[in-house]
């Protein structure tokens, strides 16, 4: 398990890296996929599948910069995610965590 993280995490810091255009990278990175690859898992396609206890992301309160702490840092059972996941990933992926709530 730990080798698939760390593939997947090579994976994209070469996708990220990748580039030739290094000050355009962070608007590639697809939140959405990240989503459906990392948070799926406990909070489901549409954020609302709230297993382990995982909040409903389409009613989330939260500000843009609470959800890029919370999920660079985890909260109880939540993963952190700096680890895994680089800073510009993290800003995508709660980026699209907010489009949930519009639905
Ligand atoms: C292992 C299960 C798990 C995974 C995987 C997970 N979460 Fe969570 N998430 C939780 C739990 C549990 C909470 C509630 C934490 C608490 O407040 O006690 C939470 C809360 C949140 C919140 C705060 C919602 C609010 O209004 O309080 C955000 C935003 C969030 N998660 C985003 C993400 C994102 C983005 C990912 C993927 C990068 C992710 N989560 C992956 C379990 C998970």
């Amino acid at each position: 398990m730990l080798k698939y993280i760390v593939s997947i995490s090579l994976a994209l810091a070469v996708i990220a890296c990748g580039g030739k255009q290094p000050n355009k990278y962070a608007a590639k990175i697809d939140g959405e996929a990240i989503f459906k690859k990392y948070c799926v898992t406990c909070h489901g396609v549409d954020g609302k599948l709230k297993l382990n206890g995982a909040k409903d992301l389409s009613i989330s309160q939260l500000s843009l910069a609470e959800k890029v702490i919370q999920v660079t840092k985890g909260k109880n059972t939540m993963t952190p995610f700096e680890g895994i996941l680089s800073p510009p990933e993290i800003q995508a992926v709660a980026e699209y965590t907010i489009t949930l709530i519009k639905k």
